[in-house]
């Protein structure tokens, strides 16, 4: 019997046809988040589950399963929506989608970046207000990035592509993490490792590029807010659990840093209010890899694990259990 491939959300056809091949494809009509029991119930003997960052991907579903599963494969590369232990136990691999959305997400970062710094949002909320304004030299006075440090926390492929980008407007590199850096890259991008502690003391753009784990839920809380330059901004592109959003928006409110860009969310799709108040942050609705080009190759990169897993090969880009 051909395989049974559950693909939880609309995906573009050249991953559809790629998994076409290698069997029978399932996915909602109309194209909707499944509630957890409906996706349970979709997913009942399905060989394959090509999935979402949306999805609880878990003992549950994988029991819901049953004995055929042998992939998961996520349209992302975040899996923190994935119990990977519960799979791997079971037999199942996890797969997901690094590389091909680096660059996206980091031009996402830095556009983050330059519109909170150089006012851009609230620039074009002016003038969408039809306010009076006219060109003078002290109007809307933003913040340079030449000269300044860029703190990157969590150096993988997409902190570098950041810090790549961050080099050529002329900015030094500090960075934290568990994770050392390979030596050429620290070379290439000039960056220095310093622990967490002195990067917010010393950054004056705080990005954010690690993962979210239990580590790193509410690294950034009030105490990381208190510890960062008045003057600085910090840019958030990975998971909105990372930083404490209440405590974020209250920083804000009070002066305790200069800004912030934030592409993603505590509690998505909801944004805390009290952001939603405030001139000096640049929000963005989880748009990092958020390009046709980026999508379709997420797609594509999905399917094809899933495909190879399917067809007994090794996958292209496993999750390490
Ligand atoms: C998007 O947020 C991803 O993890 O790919
Ligand atoms: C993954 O792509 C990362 O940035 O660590």
């Amino acid at each position: 019997t051909r395989p049974r491939i559950v693909v939880t959300r609309k995906i573009p056809e050249a991953a559809v046809e790629i998994l076409r091949e290698a069997g029978d494809v399932w996915s909602p009509e109309p194209d909707r988040q499944l509630p957890v029991e409906d996706l349970h119930r979709a997913a009942e003997g399905a060989d394959a589950i090509v999935s979402t960052l949306q999805d609880p991907i878990d003992a549950g579903l994988a029991d819901a399963a049953g004995a055929r599963l042998k992939v998961v494969s996520t349209v992302a590369v975040g899996y923190d929506n994935i119990d990977v232990p519960a799979l791997t136990d079971r037999g199942v691999v996890v797969t997901n989608t690094p590389g091909v959305l680096t660059d996206a997400t980091a031009d996402l970062a830095f556009g983050l970046l330059l519109a909170v710094t150089r006012r851009l949002g609230e620039g074009e909320r002016l003038l969408r207000a039809r306010e009076p304004w006219s060109f003078q030299l002290g109007f809307m006075l933003g913040s340079g990035l030449q000269g300044k440090t860029l703190g990157i926390v969590g150096l993988g492929q997409i902190g570098q592509a950041t810090a790549r980008r961050a080099r050529a407007f002329g900015m030094d590199i500090v960075y934290s993490g568990r994770r050392r850096a390979p030596e050429d890259v620290e070379r290439e991008l000039r960056a220095t490792h310093v622990d967490g502690d002195e990067l917010l003391r010393t950054a004056d753009i705080v990005s954010l590029h690690c993962p979210l784990t239990p580590q790193t839920r509410h690294l950034i809380d009030a105490d990381a807010l208190a510890a960062m330059k008045s003057s600085a901004y910090l840019i958030n592109t990975t998971r909105g659990p990372v930083v404490d959003e209440g405590a974020l928006a209250e920083a804000l409110a009070n002066g305790v840093i200069a800004g912030a860009g934030l592409d993603v969310f505590e509690h998505e799709p909801d944004v805390h209010p009290g952001l939603l108040e405030l001139d000096n942050v640049a929000l963005a609705p989880h748009l990092g890899s958020a390009t046709a080009e980026t999508r379709t190759a997420m797609a594509v990169l999905a399917a094809r694990n899933a495909a190879a897993v399917l067809a007994g090969d090794e996958p292209l880009t496993p999750v390490k259990g």
